[in-house]
């Protein structure tokens, strides 16, 4: 048997191992406190809840099936989650849920940080048991790595006073935009809550969106968990849905990020990177002007890239203009298509989860900052 080996500090080193999500038996969930925050005014899923179409579901698995094989031919090896029967209702002593949602995007759920695994403390309801469809691969890890640290931050009660109740009545994306930059969010703080994509891994530094699925308790969380490591809190104003930070921050190679300029990093919290000489760009306009019908997802799944190693990058295959800057700095652009997957859970690196990368836990930030040090946890 191939033996497996867990570590993984970054987004950029090279790429030896990973998980590539399913999209067989996603739900779109009912509503629920969280998901309100995260489905659009405009949106077509509105009112709109029950298992994907099949097509659609197979449509998907053929893409992702092809991003399996893209990173087989790269040298990647690549394990797949068991999908439950994600069609079955939640209960719990503290709530109740019609469904689930699904495993397409395992970067929404597992954080690898070095040697750990975590499953994160998800605020959504429908995705309370999401972790389970990691378990034989988590228990398979457990049993090949003797230093694999397989592990679970607090299961949440995600009762109702997990949530600001009327949070989103009547909510205008200005009004949004509002919160947003006054951190003022649907999960209130009662209990330590985060996605892992939420979490921006750059070695010894964790930077955290405080967004609609992570709150500060849940950063305080990370801290005590991780005490070798710094964990900062970032937010992004102009996000009306701040969830998850892949498609706003995204790291390239060692020093250098691109963020989406229509969310830019606020000043004071660009300091820690320009005092150890990161250069942030500016993302590239995405190339399409919606995204697929049933998507949760914003345009801004053009930056969602999959970075191979620190000259090598697969790009969703319509975004040219993401992959023409890409190329221009100094990257290998692999194009696939994508787009299918998107309704299921995100673009290619929440399709994702890191299992091994080369490298070690570098310090990139040695230089701390004192304007950052209010953000600092
Ligand atoms: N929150 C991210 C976006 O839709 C995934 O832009």
């Amino acid at each position: 048997m191939q033996s497996t080996v867990v570590s993984s500090w970054n987004d950029f080193d090279p790429l030896r191992h990973a998980i590539v999500g399913r999209a067989d038996f996603t739900c779109i969930p009912p509503s629920e406190p969280a998901t309100e925050a995260k489905v659009p005014e405009d949106s077509d899923m509105r009112g709109m809840w029950g298992p994907r179409p099949l097509a659609t579901v197979e449509r998907a698995n053929a893409q992702l099936d092809n991003l399996v094989n893209l990173l087989k031919s790269r040298g990647v090896r690549v394990d797949r989650p068991e999908p439950i029967q994600w069609n079955q209702a939640v209960i719990t002593p503290d709530f109740t849920t019609g469904s689930m949602f699904g495993c397409m995007p395992p970067r929404d759920v597992l954080l690898t940080v070095g040697k750990e695994i975590l499953s994160a403390p998800m605020s959504f309801r429908c995705r309370y048991w999401e972790f389970l469809a990691y378990h034989t691969l988590m228990q398979r890890y457990f049993d090949e790595d003797p230093g694999f640290r397989w592990e679970q931050a607090p299961r949440p009660r995600l009762a109702d006073d997990s949530y600001q109740a009327g949070y989103f009545d009547e909510i205008t994306i200005e009004e949004r935009l509002k919160r947003t930059a006054a951190l003022d969010f649907v999960t209130t703080e009662h209990e330590p809550l985060f996605d892992a994509a939420d979490i921006l891994r750059i070695g010894k530094d964790l930077f955290c969106q405080h967004g609609l699925t992570t709150n500060r308790r849940g950063m305080e969380w990370l801290q005590r968990h991780f005490p070798d490591h710094r964990v900062h809190s970032v937010n992004f104003p102009g996000d009306p849905y701040p969830i998850h930070i892949d498609a706003t921050f995204v790291p390239l190679r060692p020093g250098l990020i691109m963020n989406n300029p229509n969310r830019k990093l606020p000043d004071e919290q660009r300091e820690i990177f320009k005092a150890n000489d990161w250069e942030i760009v500016d993302a590239a306009q995405p190339s399409n002007d919606a995204p697929p019908p049933l998507c949760y997802s914003s345009v801004w799944l053009s930056m969602n890239v999959l970075i191979l190693d620190h000259k090598t990058v697969i790009v969703e295959e319509s975004e040219h203009q993401q992959a023409e800057q890409l190329d221009g700095l100094g990257f290998e652009v692999l194009p696939l298509a994508f787009r299918d997957a998107y309704p299921f859970g995100g673009g290619l690196h929440c399709a994702t989860a890191d299992v091994l990368r080369e490298g070690t836990c570098d310090d990139y930030f040695s230089q701390q900052v004192a304007a950052h040090e209010s953000e600092h946890i």
